[in-house]
C-alpha cells in the first residue's frame, strides 16, 4: 500500500474540528465559538530515502493516528527539504539506512526537539557494543569477542580469534536488518578464508566486528520477539533461525519467517528482567528514568528455562505490527499517548 502525507504545517486558521470533539492535553481552542475545536497534535513518522513510505507492515500507521485524533506525517531523517521544529512529535522508524553514516544520524536525533526514543537512547542502541552493558548488569547475552578496527589485528590475529570447531557467525558491531552478516564452519579452510576476509573487509572500513559461536538452540527453538509499547507488553512472535550456512545473508533477498505466538509466563518474565535491566541502564545514562515508546527484545530460549539476548532494538525496530490484529492499533496507541500528553 502506499501512502504519502506531505501536508504543510498549518497555521491558526487552518485549525480543524476534532471528531468527536474529544479533549485532549493539547486543551480545546476556542475558535469561533465552537468549543470543540483544537488543534491535532503533529506526530512525525521517520523514515530513510530507501523506504519513503515505512516499512510495509507499517503503512497502516498514518490512518491509525489519523483516526485517533493526530496530525500525521511521513518524513525522511536527512531531507534537507523539512522542518523539523514543526514536526511535532518524531517517531523513528525505518531509518534503516543510519549505520552507513551513524554519526550523521545521532547528531540528527540530538537535533529534534521531540524524538522518540530518546537520541541518548539511539545513541546507545545503534551500537551492539551494548551487549557488554547487558551482560555487566547480569543478563545472559549471546558470548561474543569483540574485534576493534584500533588493534589493527593481521589476518592470522584474526583467525586466531575464530573458534576452532563448530558453526560461528561474524558481523559488525553497527547494522541492522541482518546486513552483513555471515555464518561459517569454524573447520572448514574454505569457509574460514572467506570469514576472515569478512571481518578484515570491515575493519579496514572502520567498523567494530562481533565473532559468536552460532547458537545452535535457535534452529530447535527458533527466536522470540518481545514487543513493549510505553513499557507494556504488546505481542510476541516466533522467528525462525535466519542465517544459512557458509554464507553472508543478503538482506534483499531475505525474508524473515514471523509467527505470532503466545508468549508464556516465563517469556514475559524474562521480557520484565530486560526491561529492569534497560530501564538501570537508562538512569545511568539519562540521570532519570525514561519510557521508551518501542522496544523489542530478542531472545533465543535455550531449552532449560533460560535464554540467552540475541538482541534489544529501540532504533529501526521492526515492531511485526502484521502479527496479531491488535499490533498495530497498538502501536498507534502508544504513540498518540506520547503525542498528547
Ligand atoms: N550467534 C548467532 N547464532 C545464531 N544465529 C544468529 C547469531 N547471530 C545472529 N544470528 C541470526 O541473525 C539474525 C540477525 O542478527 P542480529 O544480531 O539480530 O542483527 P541485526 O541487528 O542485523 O538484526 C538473528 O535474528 C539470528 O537469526
Ligand atoms: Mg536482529
Amino acid at each position: 500500500m502506499r501512502r504519502t502525507v506531505s501536508r504543510r504545517v498549518r497555521g491558526v486558521d487552518e485549525i480543524r474540528s476534532s471528531r468527536g470533539g474529544r479533549a485532549t492535553a493539547a486543551g480545546p481552542l476556542c475558535h469561533e465559538g465552537n468549543l470543540s475545536s483544537m488543534t491535532k497534535p503533529r506526530i512525525t513518522l521517520v523514515t530513510s530515502a530507501e523506504m519513503p513510505n515505512l516499512y510495509s507492515d507499517e503503512a497502516g500507521l498514518p490512518d491509525a493516528l489519523s483516526e485517533r485524533g493526530a496530525d500525521p506525517q511521513i518524513k525522511i531523517w536527512n531531507d534537507p527539504g523539512v522542518d523539523w521544529s514543526q514536526a511535532g512529535v518524531c517517531v523513528v522508524r525505518s531509518v534503516s539506512d543510519y549505520a552507513r553514516d551513524r554519526s550523521a544520524f545521532l547528531a540528527w536525533a540530538q537535533s529534534i526537539p521531540r524524538l522518540l526514543n530518546h537520541a541518548e537512547i539511539l545513541r546507545w542502541n545503534s551500537d551492539k557494543h551494548y551487549m557488554i552493558d547487558l551482560a555487566a548488569r547480569g543478563l545472559p547475552v549471546i558470548p561474543t569477542t569483540w574485534l576493534e578496527p584500533d588493534q589493527h589485528l593481521s589476518k592470522q590475529q584474526v583467525h586466531s580469534r575464530f573458534p576452532a570447531m563448530g558453526d560461528f557467525v561474524v558481523k559488525p558491531a553497527v547494522s541492522s536488518g541482518v546486513r552483513d552478516i555471515g555464518r561459517y564452519t569454524a573447520n572448514d579452510t574454505d569457509q574460514r578464508q572467506a570469514a576472515i576476509l569478512q571481518a578484515m573487509h570491515l575493519l579496514e572500513q572502520g567498523r567494530s566486528v562481533m565473532v559468536q559461536r552460532y547458537v545452535q538452540q535457535i534452529d530447535v527453538n527458533g527466536e522470540i520477539s518481545l514487543v513493549f509499547f510505553n513499557g507494556l507488553v504488546s505481542h510476541s512472535v516466533e522467528k525462525r533461525a535466519e542465517l544459512h550456512p557458509a554464507r553472508i545473508t543478503d538482506p534483499r533477498m531475505h525474508e524473515v519467517v514471523v509467527t505470532a505466538q503466545q508468549a508464556g509466563e516465563e517469556q514475559w518474565r524474562w521480557g520484565e528482567q530486560i526491561r529492569a535491566v534497560l530501564h538501570a541502564n537508562v538512569r545511568s545514562l539519562l540521570g532519570h528514568d525514561e519510557q521508551f515508546l518501542f522496544n523489542r527484545v530478542d531472545l533465543v530460549p535455550d531449552g532449560q528455562g533460560s535464554f540467552l539476548v540475541m538482541e534489544v532494538s529501540m532504533v529501526d525496530a521492526d515492531l511485526y505490527l502484521k502479527a496479531t490484529p491488535e499490533a498495530l492499533g497498538n502501536f498507534a496507541d502508544a504513540i498518540t499517548m506520547r503525542a498528547f500528553w
